[in-house]
């Protein structure tokens, strides 16, 4: 990517700022085309457009920014945004910035963050537990941001859930990937020249994305393996039509936190489940990871040994790449062959179904700003009592105000 991107040239902004002890906001909304390696999403379609137009909402577009996930200017055009040619006419017209990814920063290439002023509301996927420079950077700059991925997991806020929305597509993607990469089929094949063994497909962690990876790959005609250290995830698996392999211990039988995520487990557990998966994996020719623990580096489930047992020619999808891998062999964007054993470190599954991707995010986004809007008078009442917006609020005025991120003196 080009060092400093030009974004174009910040106009001088009329508008009196909003101070966020004003309970209502205007509603002017600005997307910017993504600028991050990788990505191809964009956070508003032209479907969502109209419907926040008729929530009362006034949507500035950057010119090209649906391009990558086919969404032309023309359809956003038609659906009632207004198109500006750059990044910095769209974000001077928004007092809410809607974005994909978290704004990049001039040490990054692209000063994103620079576009973004006093008094207006960021809503994107921050990472803000990890990245606290960036929270700290936008209470400096006394925006208000809310970090999409800490939408909590509750029932009414399912229709917000970019994580989910979005690993569900990865799952299914890696999948593809995977049967891109093999040199076998997926699917048990009787020919007049002889019977194709059907291929073995391992599903580790069965999240969002490791759910949709088991009916993808059992909908290729793969025989479905797949693990997890949750026991609710035991049912799942065999009501998908795979088997179920996991050490099932005491240990594994508490394995779940309150808000249904992974616990760390103990060293002695994970030996016995490193034991449990070496005898398993090498039988297998697919094996699609996606363990993670949130806010922790990613276990490693496949080590260097197992791979070395691997049939060659047997493919790995390492999904949790990002959070440091499953796998230490796999590499972030790559695809590496080790011990005959191709292994893919994808930087950004769901950018690679981007129309519908976008989509998704696009209705994620369109369902949390929902219940914020004032029906009568048509703009933004924040209530910060509210579960979802104390769940995601990270900065108002110019201090960072979640909980998971208050610095103990
Ligand atoms: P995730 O992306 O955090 O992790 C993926 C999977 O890896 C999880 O199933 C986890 O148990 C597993 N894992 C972690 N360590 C492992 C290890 N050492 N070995 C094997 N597997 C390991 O998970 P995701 O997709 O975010 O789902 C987490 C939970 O949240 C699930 O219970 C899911 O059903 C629930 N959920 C609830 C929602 C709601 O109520 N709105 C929406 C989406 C998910």
């Amino acid at each position: 990517m080009a060092k400093n991107q030009s974004l174009g040239k910040v106009p001088p902004h009329h508008c009196a700022s909003n101070s966020d002890s004003a309970p209502k906001r205007s509603m002017k909304i600005a997307i910017l085309k993504e600028r991050r390696p990788h990505e191809t999403r964009v956070a508003a379609t032209p479907e969502t457009v109209k419907k926040l137009r008729a929530l009362g909402a006034e949507i500035t577009i950057e010119a090209g920014a649906g391009t990558a996930a086919a969404y032309t200017d023309q359809a956003y055009s038609e659906a009632g945004a207004n198109i500006v040619p750059d990044a910095a006419a769209a974000a001077s017209a928004g007092d809410i910035i809607f974005k994909v990814q978290r704004p990049m920063s001039a040490g990054e290439g692209v000063d994103e963050l620079g576009l973004l002023r006093q008094g207006q509301m960021l809503m994107a996927p921050l990472g803000a537990l990890t990245n606290k420079d960036l929270v700290q950077a936008l209470a400096g700059k006394g925006v208000t941001a809310f970090a999409l991925e800490l939408i909590p997991r509750i029932t009414r806020a399912q229709s917000m859930d970019i994580l989910s929305s979005q690993a569900n597509l990865a799952g299914y993607k890696a999948v593809l990937l995977a049967a891109d990469n093999f040199g076998r089929i997926f699917p048990q094949m009787m020919t007049p020249g002889g019977t194709l063994a059907p291929a073995r497909a391992f599903i580790m962690g069965v999240g969002v994305a490791g759910l949709q990876a088991i009916a993808t790959a059992r909908r290729l005609g793969a025989i479905v393996t797949a693990t997890d250290v949750r026991p609710a995830t035991k049912e799942q698996v065999q009501s998908l039509g795979a088997k179920f392999v996991a050490v099932e211990d005491e240990e594994f039988k508490a394995a779940e936190t309150a808000g249904g995520y992974a616990k760390q487990m103990s060293p002695e557990y994970q030996a016995k489940q490193a034991a449990l998966v070496a005898d398993h994996i090498r039988m297998q020719d697919i094996v699609v990871t996606t363990a993670l623990i949130p806010g922790r580096k990613a276990p490693v489930l496949v080590s260097e040994d197992m791979v070395k047992t691997m049939k060659p020619g047997s493919v790995i999808v390492d999904m949790a790449v990002e959070q440091g891998g499953n796998c230490p062999l796999s590499e972030y964007g790559k695809v590496v062959e080790k011990y005959g054993v191709k292994i893919i470190g994808p930087a950004n599954l769901p950018a690679e179904v981007p129309t519908d991707s976008s989509a998704l995010f696009s209705r994620n986004l369109l369902n949390f700003i929902t219940p914020m809007v004032d029906k009568e008078t048509k703009s933004l009442k924040i209530d910060t009592n509210d579960e979802v917006v104390k769940g995601t609020l990270v900065t108002q005025n110019g201090q960072v105000v979640h909980p998971s991120l208050q610095v103990s003196s």
